[in-house]
């Protein structure tokens, strides 16, 4: 898919700042706006090296600061054409009436008016300045301009100002403007989301079914898993607008629409195959699969036969797939599941933890209206510490309508718009 989904934690934003006593309101602007989970990458004019020093925001950025447009070095690291495709909004905060001017007249003399004009991500001017200038006419005039370009003007606060008047040219605090640029990605997201799914454009690997560990050629380890939820799961996303990869031990489901099926047999091919799907790129794994805890030892070359009366074969541990997965660098959204027999919250919530996931849904498998061969299932899903939310409970339902309830759980822990409790 081409469309770019990324959620808020990696959007890119090139805060620009301008000379002006509000430049040391920008430091903090950075801080709260990484706070937000955005990567920022700061421009200064040479104005705002009056005010403050690169040094400062390089720190607070974590990247290096662009501040020249003929300088060979810096643009054989981040080209200023490189600069304005890389950032999704150019913020320009405080916004002098200099730089207004330049916008407004389309000059390109220096590194910032000629990002304006070599970027086609959104800009948002934040202008300030004692409050006679904000209020001159050529102000007033440059500022039409670039809203008719446009350009999002955030209005400067009324008050009193660094020179003693007092009027409006105040730029708004920090906390402020980093708040309304999150809810300008929120939108945005949610704007997508709507028109192409919760889950557009992200790439869903779920493992599902069990295992079957091989004996001998003709016998085998398993359980009674069924893979309905995992099946029931890929549809839902499918249905969401992700690409979807299912990775299934042996059930006798259809392959759910539009879903890219991997049948396998062991744990260790499961493991071997999402391995793979990491490498190509996934954006969030649910490991729905009851994964056989022992394999065989040695698996017998030919049909073991009957001798005696005590048979003893011997096991070893199989790997833990979602564990692994979730200790891999880079990592996708990892979502586990939980089926108990008692102290169910607490079990579930020790794995959401031992295995490093960020979701565990969990259900009650004593109960013999829900779980395994059921075809309706209620669950309770814990996220991990980092989400607004700790905890959320599924209402008993179909295990169609758990997997969509489900699907909306990840996507809102993916947004961090989880509601608190
Ligand atoms: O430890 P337990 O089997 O209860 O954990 C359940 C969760 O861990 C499920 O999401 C299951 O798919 C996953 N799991 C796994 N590999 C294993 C064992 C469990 O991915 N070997």
């Amino acid at each position: 898919m081409s469309f770019d989904l990324s959620v808020i934690p990696n959007k890119n934003i090139v805060l620009a700042v301008t000379g002006g006593i509000a430049a040391y309101k920008s430091a903090i602007l950075v801080r709260r706006l990484k706070d937000a989970g955005f990567n920022v990458r700061v421009v200064m004019t040479q104005g705002a090296q009056a005010f403050i020093t690169p040094l400062t925001f390089q720190a607070l950025s974590g990247n290096p600061v662009h501040t020249e447009l003929l300088n060979p070095e810096a643009e054989a690291g981040m080209g200023h054409i490189e600069l304005a495709r890389w950032a999704d909004l150019l913020l320009v905060a405080p916004a002098s009436c200099d730089t207004l001017a330049k916008f407004a007249a389309g000059l390109a003399d220096d590194l910032l008016s000629t990002l304006y004009l070599a970027t086609k991500s959104p800009v948002w001017v934040a202008p300030a300045m004692n409050q006679q200038m904000w209020a001159a006419k050529a102000t007033q005039r440059n500022l039409n301009t670039l809203v008719e370009d446009g350009v999002h003007v955030i209005m400067p606060d009324a008050g009193s100002q660094a020179c003693g008047d007092v009027g409006l040219g105040r730029m708004p605090e920090p906390e402020d403007l980093a708040l309304q640029v999150t809810q300008y990605f929120h939108r945005a997201q949610r704007a997508i989301a709507e028109k192409f799914g919760l889950l557009a454009g992200k790439h869903v690997v779920i493992t599902a079914g069990p295992t079957r560990e091989a004996i001998d050629p003709v016998r085998y380890i398993s359980n009674h898993s069924t893979g309905k939820m995992g099946f029931a799961l890929a549809a839902a996303c499918y249905a969401a607008g992700a690409k979807v990869t299912l990775i299934a031990g042996p059930v006798s489901l259809d392959t759910p629409n539009g879903v890219h099926r991997i049948n396998v047999s062991s744990a260790v091919q499961m493991l071997d195959l999402s391995m793979q799907m990491l490498d190509e790129g996934c954006d969030i794994f649910i490991a729905t699969a009851a994964v056989a805890d022992y394999r065989v030892a040695e698996i017998a070359e030919h049909k073991i036969k009957k001798a005696g009366d005590e048979l003893n074969v011997s096991l070893i541990k199989n790997p833990d797939i979602v564990a692994t997965i979730a200790g891999q660098q880079k990592r996708p959204f990892m979502v586990g599941f939980a089926a108990e027999t008692r102290n169910v919250e607490e079990y579930a919530a020790g794995k959401l933890v031992a295995k490093k996931l960020d979701m565990i849904a969990c259900n009650d498998v004593s109960r013999a209206d829900i779980g395994f061969a059921s075809d309706e299932n209620a669950m309770t899903v814990f996220f991990a510490e980092q989400y607004q939310i700790q905890k959320r409970d599924l209402e008993k339902a179909s295990k169609q309508e758990i997997a969509q309830q489900l699907v909306e759980a990840i996507h809102d822990a993916l947004h961090h718009e989880i509601e608190p409790v």
